[in-house]
């Protein structure tokens, strides 16, 4: 910043014959109570040095930056949801200064975990480079505030939204969370439906915002309904702890809704789509509750849902991953003191294992379509990634999360859906470091000493010819 104000000071100085008071101010911009005066300083040398060898001017708070902040930051810093303080004003971000900078530039913040530049999703919510850099001039030249009177207008970002409720089912009865800081736990919703009905779209209402850090729902089928409710009933609160899947003990079958994190309306799924649920099926939501900033407090979160009686194209949740990882652990070891221990699953969706174990029946033979994508690992996981091994051999990357976060679980919609032919293959494969002093072996399994490696895709077929 120092420039850019020091040259702002002395075109002040000269232009208006100000005391040598405030160029003293301005040497010592730093400090917290300096800020306002500084700001008007950089707006005055952004207003002035305008000659042909002028640095260019620093970003301004109203012109630049508060549109990034209030459309990309805000909705979650809000002071009210789960974020640990508020960004919405110049002066809360310049306070945060220094981390705002860091979280931007690691892309921790916003928390989308997909690497720019691989593939196009809808409702991305990560910072162009552009903008990375005007946050990064902004802090630096001193957190300028520029002319209110034209402050640029908010920006255009595609939301998620849930268009329509046709029904809303939520926790059977409030649930205090006992894990610090974080809580994993599984909730049964209510299902009454004594017709099939397809799920078209859903939200997650957190009944206490403060606390809810990620949401997951699935759908266990009505043969799988007892051993569920056993699980409830084996845990004297409401629902029961679960932490890397909605199950304890060995896999069972389920399709995977959907995620959702905080700042998040809900979503339609992509348009004439929609997943079938039987009667008598059981609606599973798993909670991450994180208390750092409530404490605990009660919460009943509620599911929305948009129902349709028939739809266009059925569409499924296909998990992709080794089946044998379940069933052999050994074959996803995971050594105690290793890092970058990486394990790949390739295949043909149409005869894999693994779908002929959660989709049996389903004939993949002409190939399919896929919409969005989402991925699951623990907490030694580094990256994830996916990809579709083409015909010629090349490769469509689909997914690929370089810094792998456990507590940032999302789904990613294509900009286009993508087409896998017949023969054609997904790839997929994750990466561990698991050197901690305390390390153990790790292999498959749901529990938070264990790992897992999933991409989930939503699919439907393609359309007939
Ligand atoms: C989806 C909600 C959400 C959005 C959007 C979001 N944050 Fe955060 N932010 C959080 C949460 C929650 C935390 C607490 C740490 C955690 O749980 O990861 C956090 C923590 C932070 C921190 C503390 C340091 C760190 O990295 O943990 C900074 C700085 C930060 N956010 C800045 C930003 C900025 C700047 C933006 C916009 C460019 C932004 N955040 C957008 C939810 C969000």
């Amino acid at each position: 910043m120092n420039a850019l104000v020091r040259l702002g000071v002395v075109l002040v100085v000269a232009s208006t014959g100000c005391s040598n008071d405030s160029t003293a101010e301005g040497e010592n911009a730093a400090a917290p109570d300096a800020a306002q005066t500084d700001a008007a300083q950089a707006d005055a040398a952004q207003v002035d040095a305008t000659g042909p060898d002028a640095a260019p001017p620093a970003p301004t708070w109203h012109q630049d930056v508060a549109p990034i902040v209030l459309t990309y930051c805000a909705d979650c810093h809000s002071g009210i949801g789960i974020a640990p303080f508020p960004l919405r004003t110049a002066d809360e971000v310049r306070r945060m200064g220094p981390s705002v900078v860091a979280a931007v530039e690691s892309r921790t913040m916003p928390p989308w975990e997909a690497a720019p530049g691989r593939i196009a999703y809808r409702f991305d919510e990560s910072l162009s480079d552009a903008q990375i850099a005007t946050l990064q001039a902004w802090v630096a030249a001193g957190g300028p505030e520029g002319d209110p009177a034209s402050a640029a207008p908010p920006l255009e970002r595609e939301r998620s939204a849930l268009s329509r409720v046709d029904f809303k089912t939520g926790m059977a009865a409030l649930y205090r969370p006992v894990g610090r800081p974080d809580d994993y736990r599984c909730f049964i919703l209510d299902w009454p439906f004594e017709a099939e009905r397809f799920v078209t779209g859903f939200a997650v209402q957190p009944g206490n915002p403060r606390m809810a850090h990620h949401a997951s729902a699935y759908i266990f089928g009505p043969e799988n309904a007892a051993r569920v409710d056993q699980m409830d009933a084996d845990d004297p609160e409401v629902g029961y702890a679960c932490y890397g899947a909605p199950y304890v003990g060995s896999p069972i079958n389920m399709q995977f809704l959907g995620a959702w994190a905080p700042g998040g309306a809900g979503f339609d799924f992509p348009e004439g789509t929609g997943i079938r649920v039987r009667p008598g099926s059981r609606m599973v939501l798993q909670m991450h509750y994180n208390v750092s900033e409530s404490g605990p407090a009660p919460d009943r979160t509620e599911l929305a849902f948009r129902l349709a009686d028939s739809v266009a194209d059925e569409a499924w949740i296909l998990p992709w991953f080794d089946l044998d990882w379940v069933l052999r652990p050994d074959s996803m070891r995971i050594p105690a003191g290793a890092t970058g221990v990486e394990h790949v699953f390739e295949g043909d969706p149409s005869n894999a294992a693994i779908t002929r174990f959660v989709l049996p029946g389903l004939d993949l033979s002409r190939g399919l379509v896929l919409h969005q994508v989402a991925a699951h690992m623990h907490t030694r996981g580094v990256r994830i990634h996916a990809e579709v091994t083409r015909d010629d051999g090349t490769e469509t990357p689909l997914l690929d999360i370089p810094r792998w976060d456990y507590d940032w679980q999302r789904t990613y919609t294509f900009a286009e859906p993508v087409s896998v032919s017949p023969g054609e293959r997904l790839r997929m494969g994750c990466r561990w470091d698991n050197a901690a002093p305390d390390a153990i072996d790790r292999a498959w399994g749901e529990g938070s000493d264990d790992e897992m490696c999933a991409v989930t895709y939503f699919v439907t077929l393609p359309a007939a010819r």
